[in-house]
């Protein structure tokens, strides 16, 4: 099918897979072209560390090639440790004033070498509390670790045209299948593999966000540690398998449910951190991307924990897809996993 020169391939290096899908715009409407998922080894990316780019580089361009995409121009993204997000408040100045200024300006928030991180940032508007200052949203990102993550792209042959960040690609893809109500406070939890990224929004601003170092693979670990089991059956038993050999059923209920509320214990104490620090927003509801999202016992511990709905996102709720090309059940089952790739296939050259 014809591709337009527009189109951006979505590529998100999660540190449980490789996750790619490219959408064709148009009219302002996208359409699913192609989407694909390749697993990494969990030794591949440690820590949001890259253990092993050649495998990573590998698992890209099988899948390009298995899902037959020409398109050399990709846009990724990066999170976890190396990369900061801070609403600031500064005095009022304008775009190219604070451009001037701003390794100077974010210096005092920043908990790196100034010189070792790339700074970007959005003017938010003005501060509601204080005329004289408006808000700002910085973003820092340690110049190695995104060196890193470009160099997987450069080595595959192609070129990254957007660098974004996880949780700004899982805004954009909110807005187009859901869109942002004024004044409505909602929180996006991605809930992936090694991290669960969380992100307050205010109509279409972003008020808050917090990453919180652990994940699906907490759940997995606690069934291997404490029933013996290898990686393959851990992964097996927590996706639902109950018949496995020498393991009584209900122990493995009893360590999942244990670490799934631990997980949404986590996930509560970052959401109790933004209401203590924010004046008078209350959550009104939660929607839940990443892998981990599926689990409908996750979903009720957030749900219990925190008093506030939570919903599963559908990444292609409102995009256009084949019935003859695409199997609704079974891009359905592994959507949420794709929210990041979606994010980022619905970016346009010049976004930031
Ligand atoms: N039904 C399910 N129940 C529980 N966990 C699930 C289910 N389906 C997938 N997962 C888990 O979701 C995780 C993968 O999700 P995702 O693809 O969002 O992670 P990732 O992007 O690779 O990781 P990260 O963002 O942390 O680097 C794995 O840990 C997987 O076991
Ligand atoms: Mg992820």
């Amino acid at each position: 099918m014809f591709t337009s020169k527009k189109d951006i391939v979505g590529i998100d290096v999660g540190s449980s897979a490789v996750k790619i899908v490219s959408l064709h715009e148009s009219r302002g409407t996208f359409q699913l072209q192609s989407i694909g998922i390749m697993p990494l080894n969990p030794e591949t990316i440690v820590d949001n560390t890259i253990m092993d780019s050649t495998a990573i580089v590998d698992a890209i361009l099988n899948l390009l090639g298995a899902l037959k995409i020409k398109s050399k121009r990709v846009a990724t993204s990066v999170s976890g440790h190396s990369v900061i997000i801070r609403k600031i408040s500064l005095p009022i100045m304008t775009d190219s004033e604070l451009e001037s200024s701003i390794q100077w300006e974010a210096e005092q928030y920043i908990p790196f070498d100034i010189s070792e991180v790339n700074i970007d940032f959005q003017i938010l508007g003005p501060d509601p509390a204080d005329p004289s200052q408006m808000n700002v949203m910085l973003v820092a990102a340690k110049k190695d670790f995104v060196d890193d993550h470009t160099a997987l792209f450069t080595e595959s042959g192609l070129d990254p045209v957007v660098m974004d960040i996880d949780c700004f690609a899982v805004e954009n893809m909110f807005d187009y299948n859901y869109g942002f109500v004024d004044d409505e406070v909602v929180a996006l939890i991605d809930l992936g593999a090694s991290a669960t990224s969380v992100s307050v929004l205010r109509g279409d601003a972003s008020i808050f966000t917090r990453d919180i170092q652990t994940g699906g693979n907490l759940l997995s670990e606690e069934l291997q540690k404490r029933l013996g089991l290898s990686s393959g059956d851990a992964e097996r038993a927590k996706l639902g398998e109950r018949s496995i050999a020498d393991v009584d059923p209900d122990s493995i209920d009893e360590i999942l449910n244990e670490a799934i509320d631990n997980l949404a214990q986590e996930v509560q104490r970052s959401l109790d951190f933004f209401a203590a620090t924010s004046s008078d927003d209350s959550i009104s509801k939660v929607y839940l991307t990443g892998g981990v999202s599926n689990s409908a016992k996750v979903r009720e511990a957030l749900e219990e924990r925190l008093g506030i709905p939570a919903e599963r996102v559908d990444p292609f709720r409102n995009v256009k897809i084949k019935d003859k090309e695409f199997d609704a059940e079974y891009l359905d089952a592994i959507g949420p996993m794709f929210s990041v790739a979606a994010g980022l296939a619905m970016r346009k050259v010049g976004d930031k």
